[in-house]
């Protein structure tokens, strides 16, 4: 019985659950024979009535043909636990922040062949971008059959397993980014005057409508000369941006979170 699930899904959280909910809106996928693994009996029961099976038995997912593990990185030693060693070569997906494939293998055995990946937020609208890298064991079909997996909640951009930390900074904790921007930019315009309603409405129209810019073909810094004529407005912020060290800030940010993805590996690999 257990070998005929297809996919069991652990943690059916925010990642977890943004992907079935892709896996469901894509059509195609057999999702019958998805098997949620969740310790919330409350998104159980929320699984069931969407007639997707859903347990909290860690060991009735050995046997499924793949697992994506969607827990928080602190909780896997006690998943791998409730897994132990795998019976059968399985494709071991990851959603795991700075968790590495060798990690994630050791605890679960030789048969897992793992794939990394780094899915963000948007996700949760189908409008994520998920990078993904093979780990140990991983053939071009584990990857294909991730990247198709994937695919049903955004983007998907292969990497290497080396550049995950990289790409967690950029990608995966990115929207905060953009969110902070944001707090930052309507605090700003209320400080100008602009009633807090009418700020909101002016920035998110304006990121929304920037946003659609930078997804098209045209680079993004002759996006940025088109709105900065000399002398003007936007040269003025953007050198008062410039003046306060936005392009360092940025690039310590990104640095910062690089580096707190190796210690967090190292932390959950001890
Ligand atoms: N959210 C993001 O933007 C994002 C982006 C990229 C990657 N990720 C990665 O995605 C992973 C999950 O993050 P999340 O935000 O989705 O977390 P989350 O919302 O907390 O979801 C994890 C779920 O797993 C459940 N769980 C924990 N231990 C379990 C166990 N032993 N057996 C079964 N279920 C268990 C949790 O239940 P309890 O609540 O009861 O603990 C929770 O419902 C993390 O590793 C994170 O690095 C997240």
């Amino acid at each position: 019985m257990n070998q005929d699930i297809e996919l069991a899904i652990i943690g059916c959280g925010n990642m977890g659950g943004a992907i079935l909910d892709g896996m469901i809106a894509a059509d195609g996928f057999p999702v019958e024979r998805i098997l949620v693994v969740e310790r919330s009996a409350e998104i159980r029961s929320r699984c069931e009535q969407t007639g997707i099976p859903a347990t909290e038995a860690l060991a009735d997912a050995r046997e499924a043909k793949r697992i994506l593990l969607a827990v928080k990185p602190q909780m896997f030693h006690e998943v791998a636990e409730g897994l132990g060693t795998l019976p059968r070569p399985t494709l071991v997906m990851s959603v795991m922040a700075g968790l590495s494939s060798k990690a994630i293998r050791k605890p679960l055995g030789e048969h897992a062949r793992v794939v990394r990946t780094m899915p963000n937020t948007p996700c949760r609208i189908h409008a994520g971008i998920t990078a993904v890298a093979p780990g140990i064991g991983a053939t071009d079909e584990d990857l294909e059959q991730t990247e198709e997996i994937l695919a049903t909640v955004g983007e998907v951009v292969r990497v290497r397993e080396e550049e995950m930390y990289a790409v967690t900074a950029i990608s995966g904790s990115g929207p905060a980014y953009v969110f902070l921007l944001t707090e930052a930019w309507i605090d700003a315009a209320t400080n100008q005057g602009i009633d807090r309603a009418t700020a909101e409405r002016l920035v998110r129209g304006t990121l929304q409508g920037a946003t659609a810019l930078v997804a098209g073909e045209e680079d993004p810094k002759s996006l940025r000369a088109a709105v900065t004529s000399k002398g003007g407005t936007t040269a003025a912020a953007i050198a008062a941006l410039e003046a306060r060290g936005f392009r360092d800030a940025m690039n310590e940010a990104i640095e910062a979170a690089t580096r707190r993805g190796i210690e967090l590996d190292s932390e959950v690999a001890s």
